[in-house]
């Protein structure tokens, strides 16, 4: 997608053609800045420190970092070593591991001499292969906005609700959650998104509203407790957010308030859809609620709000008493029976282990 008028991906090979380059997702909306990426550790560390993140960027993240890893050192040791800090580095979503598997699975049948090279080229692909799959999420989305659309008799605007960031910034391009949106944009349909803040990164307040903006989409920032009231009001066509990690049967996990907004929509009759590229799904576990480890990140995150104060400068505040304890819970869990559908690289399918053995039938035999 474009910033300022320049055509950007979330991570890319540097002009030398060995480190990577991201956008350091910590500093915008404010400033854009690009980090260089030399080492594995320095992989690892954009990832725990959110310089870059969402499900599919940090698959793309992790399997770059295997490639700076073997370049200074292919030996076993050296790979397994890079692989576990990689994994390590964030639990819910599962595009990592699924990254990091498929990585080994090359790496590991090859010599060390051979790995370098290996390496950054499947990378490569795994990048390739991620916008292809966003953009075919994209299509296949945007036949739910056109028929929101017709069922609106074609008058105002199409008004969708997201949470959290699953726009590009969270892919290599496009995006899951957002790129039906931005298909419709430029297809001219009247589109509109409500832009959940999502305490407590304020992913939807700082990235969404950022990348909606830069491609010129119309979108509202409201607080995440909005979502509710804008549904009772008539206000909201369809909800479509992303997912870190789906069931075999068709459970979600999503940021936390995910949920909520999931339950809200029930109530009044929302349609709540959720894109996925099919690296989310994990094909091991049936129950999301039991089996998806929730991320719990440091309570400062809860406490504090940074922003930008009036002369320019980023800071930060405190907003909680001083010795209140805080939590922070990162992701929850939406059950599949609140889900209206799934949107996928290969169409739109019941939230059920049905609905996705019929679409992924080579993975039917492994549902639990
Ligand atoms: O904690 P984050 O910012 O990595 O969480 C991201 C999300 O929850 C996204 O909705 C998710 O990764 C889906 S992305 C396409």
């Amino acid at each position: 997608m474009k910033v300022d008028g320049t055509h950007y991906r979330t991570i890319w090979p540097a002009a030398d053609g060995w480190a990577v380059e991201v956008i350091d997702q910590t500093r915008l909306p404010h400033a854009f800045v690009t980090v260089r990426l030399e080492t594995v550790a320095d992989a690892a560390r954009a990832i725990t420190s959110m310089q870059v993140r969402g499900a599919p960027l940090i698959g793309a993240t992790a399997a770059y970092g295997l490639c700076l890893a073997v370049r200074r050192d292919p030996s076993d040791r050296a790979l397994r070593s890079a692989f576990e800090l990689l994994l390590g580095t964030r639990p819910t979503g599962v595009n990592l591991r699924w990254a990091l598997d498929d990585m080994m699975g090359v790496l590991r049948q090859l010599p060390p001499g051979r790995r370098a090279e290996a390496a950054y080229r499947r990378a490569a692909e795994i990048c390739d292969e991620d916008v292809e799959i966003c953009a075919a999420i994209g299509d296949h989305g945007l036949a739910l906005i056109e028929q929101a659309w017709e069922r609106k008799g074609k008058t105002g605007r199409v008004n969708v609700l997201t949470h959290c960031n699953a726009g590009w910034l969270a892919t290599v391009d496009w995006g899951t959650a957002l790129a039906p949106v931005y298909k419709a944009h430029d297809l001219s349909l009247p589109i509109h998104v409500w832009v959940d803040e999502t305490r407590p990164r304020n992913q939807g307040a700082r990235l969404t509203a950022w990348e909606l903006g830069q491609h010129g989409v119309a979108h509202t920032v409201v607080v995440d407790n909005a979502g509710g009231h804008l549904m009772q009001q008539g206000m909201v066509d369809l909800c479509i957010t992303g997912t870190d990690r789906t069931t075999a049967s068709g459970d979600v996990c999503n940021k936390i308030g995910t949920y909520l907004q999931a339950l809200a929509a029930f109530d009044n009759g929302v349609p709540f859809y959720v894109a996925l590229p099919s690296p989310t799904i994990d094909w091991t576990i049936g129950d999301g609620v039991r089996d998806i480890p929730i991320e719990e990140r440091d309570v400062g995150e809860v406490t504090c709000m940074t922003g930008r104060t009036a002369d320019g400068a980023e800071a930060s505040v405190t907003i909680t008493p001083e010795g209140s304890p805080a939590a922070n819970y990162a992701f929850d869990v939406t059950p599949a029976r609140l889900v209206t559908g799934l949107i996928t690289e290969r169409g739109v399918c019941a939230a059920s282990a049905d609905g996705l053995a019929d679409l992924f039938p080579e993975h039917k035999a492994r549902a639990p």
